[in-house]
């Protein structure tokens, strides 16, 4: 049986209960010739397990995990509760979740359902309980699974959530009173008098912006707690299998991953490239330095244009460059039926392997090979984004549609897209790059990104500045360290506690129309030649200005500043870069860390590094139409040729991997 730490993960979603049983040898055998060694099943399943109340069937299970052991294929094994089947509706409607509109879900799709419902809670820990007691200790299961997607489409505004947050708020504030003056509740003479009477964020076209954060607070701390009470029975019944679950990637705002990933050995993501940013995967690698793909592409859905020969694998192995320790395609066999039967998998409705089936076999003999070297590897980096859910739930509850004027662009106040622009920037400059949470330890990077760090607390503060205190490079961009815990603003300049070390004062700001120029005070800086959306107007009090506005009444005023803090400095910019300007600042701010690129290569073709002790792993991938050529300085070892190479010749979505004794 392949172990997850001597033999890289290489699986697929399967579905057993989509399909006849005399179908599921073929499947197994189709799976063992394309190089699979691992089934994630059971997510979706409780109808079969459970069809009536009280009525248990796993043999079915127990039989497709022992098929598939038969053909070398390891069980990841689900449990399935956030999806009941239609007879636990019918008899508990009460589960039933309520939309932000104050609809109640109506069963028929998945994750219709309240996660502090009493009634839900209980039925689904039987359910999951029976699983993996059921299932605990089969040698054949080597992994866990959390349910599917937590916290996708559970946000709930019901009267149990609304007991539950009241008592969370009067124990995180102890008195009304507190509340208020931690949230600034005399506005509009919304101060309470009793927890009570705290409302849900709904029914209003603006609700304050420090319930809306606790509330997103709250809600991400039950979809924790549903993952922890799953986790801790698994390692109690079945301590030799890990556990994982599938983060939505970082488009999801719903659960703090960092919270969430508490409830798991290994960090765990879906990844369909087609709209999942590549930042995802260094968020989800984490400071945990893997990370496992649990839905990994294998098909495009309908709406999309077909994935091109050679695409699967080379988004495979980018998630294995930037430290996947395992792949899960998602999913084997299209579906004929139901909401999602135009989501192509690797076999197509027929069931007839065709030219995705024919990729993924390349990769899984590939990997076979290469999978060892590959497993003794890690990214390991020197730079590192700091991005924090904190910010996001704080800048979404001032920037809904409703809130902003047409002038502010989504992007001007989207944390995310700004931490998915710098870390575009950094990957086309094959820079290895942590994604993290800016709570986590940082003493290991020399550069440091907080793009958009809205919500800066003081353990933030202090972290951040602990860094730069001891020879870091911090890059914060514009509307960092705005507001506290509390969503509220602070009485004292932006970027608020770091304002002393950033050496600026941000008391003013607005939106641009129309992009601005931008001139270089520092002559290395030549290439940031235009800032668009926002400008800051930074006042420098200890600062050094590195380039300013150009233009219009803004002419003159810093752009962009440095200043030096402890043993390492604070950049400060004002403004939106993106494009070659964001890509010029990004190039000088690793010079001045001491940041260096994986290696140089032509524009299309990014090198992604892996290391051991001993050696560097090098992922050479074409994301261009023609073929190009990688010049090294010295000869590496083509992998997959097992011969010295002096330079690297790549087809269009080829991949090379190379490596280099050290
Ligand atoms: C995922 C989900 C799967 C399936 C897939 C379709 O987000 O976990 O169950 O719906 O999307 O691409």
């Amino acid at each position: 049986m392949p172990d997850r730490k001597t033999n890289m993960y290489f699986g697929v979603a399967y579905y057993p209960e989509h399909w006849p049983e005399e179908r599921w040898p073929v499947d197994a055998r189709l799976m063992q010739e394309a190089g699979i060694n691992g089934v994630r099943m059971g997510e979706f399943a409780w109808s079969k397990i459970e069809p009536r109340e009280g009525e248990y069937h796993f043999a079915w299970l127990d039989q497709a995990i022992a098929l598939m052991s038969n053909h070398e294929i390891q069980t990841m094994m689900c449990t399935c509760s956030r999806t009941p089947p239609p007879w636990v509706f019918h008899k508990y409607p009460e589960i039933r979740n309520t939309r932000l509109d104050g609809h109640k879900a109506n069963y028929g799709y998945r994750y219709t359902v309240c996660l502090n419902n009493p009634t839900f809670i209980e039925l689904s820990q039987r359910i999951d309980q029976a699983v993996i007691e059921h299932f605990a200790g089969n040698p054949h299961i080597s992994a866990w699974h959390i349910d599917n997607e937590i916290g996708s489409g559970n946000t709930c505004y019901c009267e149990v959530c609304h007991q539950k947050f009241t008592a969370y708020l009067g124990e995180k504030y102890g008195s009304v009173e507190n509340l208020n003056a931690c949230w600034g509740m005399h506005f509009w003479s919304l101060a309470f008098s009793a927890f009570e009477e705290v409302p849900l964020p709904t029914g209003v076209p603006f609700p304050s912006p420090s319930l809306a954060l606790d509330y997103a607070r709250f809600q991400s701390k039950v979809n924790a707690q549903f993952a922890r009470w799953r986790y801790k029975l698994m390692k109690q019944l079945h301590p030799s299998a890990w556990v994982t679950t599938n983060f939505q990637t970082t488009n999801a705002t719903h659960t703090d991953l960092f919270e969430l990933g508490q409830a798991t050995d290994v960090y765990g993501t879906n990844f369909y490239p087609l709209y999942g940013p590549e930042f995802a995967l260094d968020y989800c690698r984490g400071e945990r330095g893997e990370l496992i793909i649990l839905e990994q592409e294998s098909g495009q859905p309908h709406w999309s244009a077909a994935v091109k020969p050679g695409w699967l694998r080379l988004w495979t192995y980018r998630s294995i460059a930037h430290g996947a320790c395992g792949i899960n395609y998602f999913q084997w066999h299209t579906c004929r039926w139901g909401q999602e039967e135009y989501w192509h998998a690797v076999l197509p409705h027929s069931g007839r392997p065709q030219r995705r089936y024919r990729e993924i076999k390349q990769t899984g003999e590939e990997l076979k090979q290469i999978g060892s070297l590959v497993e003794a590897t890690r990214p390991e980096a020197l730079a590192a984004i700091v991005m924090s859910y904190e910010s996001r739930w704080a800048l979404q509850a001032v920037s809904s549609s409703d809130v902003l004027p047409p002038v502010f662009s989504q992007d001007a106040m989207n944390v995310h897209e700004e931490a998915k622009a710098y870390h575009t920037a950094l990957m086309d400059l094959n820079i290895t790059t942590d994604a993290l949470d800016p709570r986590m330890d940082l003493s290991r990077y020399r550069l440091v990104i907080a793009p958009r760090l809205y919500c800066v607390d003081t353990p933030v503060a202090e972290n951040l500045l602990k860094f730069v205190e001891s020879g870091g490079v911090l890059c914060l961009t514009p509307r960092s360290g705005v507001v506290d815990e509390y969503n509220v603003i602070y009485n004292q300049p932006a970027p608020g506690l770091l304002s002393q070390a950033a050496g600026v004062e941000v008391d003013d700001y607005g939106a641009l129309e129309a992009p601005l120029p931008l001139k270089a005070i520092l002559a290395d800086l030549e290439g940031v030649a235009e800032g668009a959306s926002w400008a800051d107007e930074i006042i420098p009090t200890t600062a050094r200005v590195l380039a300013a506005y150009d233009q219009g009444w803004l002419k003159g005023m810093p752009a962009i500043t440095i200043h030096e803090y402890g043993r390492g400095k604070v950049v400060y910019v004002g403004t939106l870069l993106r494009g070659s300007s964001l890509q010029a600042l990004i190039a000088w701010l690793c010079q001045e860390a001491g940041v260096k690129p994986v290696l140089q290569t032509p524009p299309g073709v990014r090198a992604y590094e892996r290391r051991s002790t001993t050696y560097r792993l090098v992922f050479l991938l074409n994301f261009s139409e023609k073929e190009q050529v990688v010049r090294l300085e010295e000869p590496w070892e083509d992998v997959f040729a097992g011969k010295q190479v002096g330079q690297v010749e790549i087809g269009p979505a080829g991949v090379s991997i190379i490596r280099l004794n050290q």
